[in-house]
C-alpha cells in the first residue's frame, strides 16, 4: 500500500513494537505526521526517534490505553502537536495464556479485556470527539482471528477480541453518514515479539500453528501495516464497519 497520507495526522497505539510499530513507520513514510503511543514509555521514544532521524513527522506519547484520562490527554497531546486527527489505529493489546474455562482467573480475564476491550473503547471515543469536530476520519481497531472464531482455551483473549467487533459495528453506524468511517482488522498469526513470546511459553504450538496456516507461514507486521493504511486511505471510502481478515486464509475453512 503507498497512497499518500501527505499533510495528514495518525495516531497509532501499541506503537513501540510489532504491527502498532510498522503502521507507525508505514503512516510515516506515507507521509504522514505520527503520534506513536504505548504504555512502554522508553521503546516509543526510541521508536518515534528513529522516525524523525530519518526526516518524519513524529511524537512519542506514554499511554496506557486501559486509563481513560491518560487517552484523552494521548489525544489532546497529538492535536497540540499536529493539530487535527485523521487517523487512528486503535492497535494495543495483550495475550493471554491458553487455559481452560473452568481454570481461568478473574483477574487476568479483567486484566486482558482492561486492555484490549476498554482500551479500544477508551481511544474511540475521544478520537471520535475530535473527528466529529473535523467532520472527518478513518479509525482501525485491532481485532484478530479471535474475534471470528473460537479456539480452546482461550475464551479471554477471544472474548476482547469479538468485543472490539461489536464496538466496531455499532459506532460505525454512528458516524457512517458523518465523514468518519470505522472499521477493524483480524490478524492471524503474525511473527511478532507478542507470538515470540507465546511460543516461548508454548513451544509446540509453532507445529501446529503453521499446520493451519494455508498460506504455509507466519503473517509479517508489515502485511498488516500495509490493510491499516488502505483501510484509512481514500482507497476505501465505501467500506464500513468491516472486520478484514488479513489471516494467509486461516479463517475460510
Ligand atoms: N501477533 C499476532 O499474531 C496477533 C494476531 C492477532 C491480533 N493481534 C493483536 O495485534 C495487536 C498488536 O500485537 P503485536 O503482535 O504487534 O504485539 P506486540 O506485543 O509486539 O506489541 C504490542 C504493543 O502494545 C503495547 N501495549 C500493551 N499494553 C498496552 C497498554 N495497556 N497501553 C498501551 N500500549 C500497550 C506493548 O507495550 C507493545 O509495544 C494486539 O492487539 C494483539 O492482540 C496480534
Amino acid at each position: 500500500m503507498t497512497g499518500s497520507f501527505e499533510g495528514a495526522v495518525a495516531l497509532v497505539t501499541g506503537a513501540a513494537s510489532g504491527m502498532g510499530l510498522a503502521t507507525a513507520k508505514a503512516f510515516a513514510e506515507a507521509g504522514a505526521s505520527v503520534a506513536l503511543a504505548d504504555v512502554h514509555e522508553s521503546a516509543v521514544r526510541s521508536a518515534a526517534d528513529g522516525l524523525i532521524s530519518a526526516g518524519h513527522k513524529a511524537i512519542a506519547v506514554r499511554c496506557d490505553v486501559a486509563d481513560e484520562q491518560e487517552v484523552a490527554s494521548m489525544i489532546g497531546r497529538t492535536v497540540a502537536a499536529f493539530g487535527r486527527l485523521d487517523a487512528a489505529f486503535n492497535n494495543a493489546g495483550v495475550q493471554s495464556p491458553a487455559v481452560e474455562t473452568a481454570d481461568a482467573s478473574g483477574e487476568e480475564f479483567d486484566r486482558v479485556n482492561a486492555i484490549n476491550l476498554r482500551g479500544v473503547w477508551n481511544c474511540m471515543k475521544y478520537e471520535l470527539r475530535r473527528m466529529r469536530e473535523q467532520g472527518t476520519g478513518a479509525i482501525v481497531n485491532c481485532s484478530s482471528i479471535g474475534g471470528l472464531i473460537g479456539i480452546p482455551g482461550r475464551a479471554t483473549y477471544h472474548a476482547s477480541k469479538h468485543g472490539v467487533i461489536g464496538l466496531t459495528k455499532s459506532a460505525a453506524l454512528e458516524y457512517a453518514s458523518r465523514g468518519i468511517r470505522i472499521n477493524a482488522i483480524c490478524p492471524g498469526t503474525i511473527d511478532t515479539p507478542m507470538v515470540a513470546a507465546m511460543l516461548a511459553k508454548e513451544p509446540e504450538a509453532m507445529k501446529d500453528i503453521l499446520k493451519d496456516q494455508p498460506i504455509g507461514r507466519l503473517g509479517r507486521a508489515e502485511e498488516i501495516a500495509s490493510a491499516v493504511l488502505w483501510l484509512c486511505s481514500p482507497g476505501a471510502s465505501f467500506v464500513i464497519g468491516h472486520s478484514l481478515a488479513v489471516d494467509g486464509g486461516y479463517t475460510i475453512r
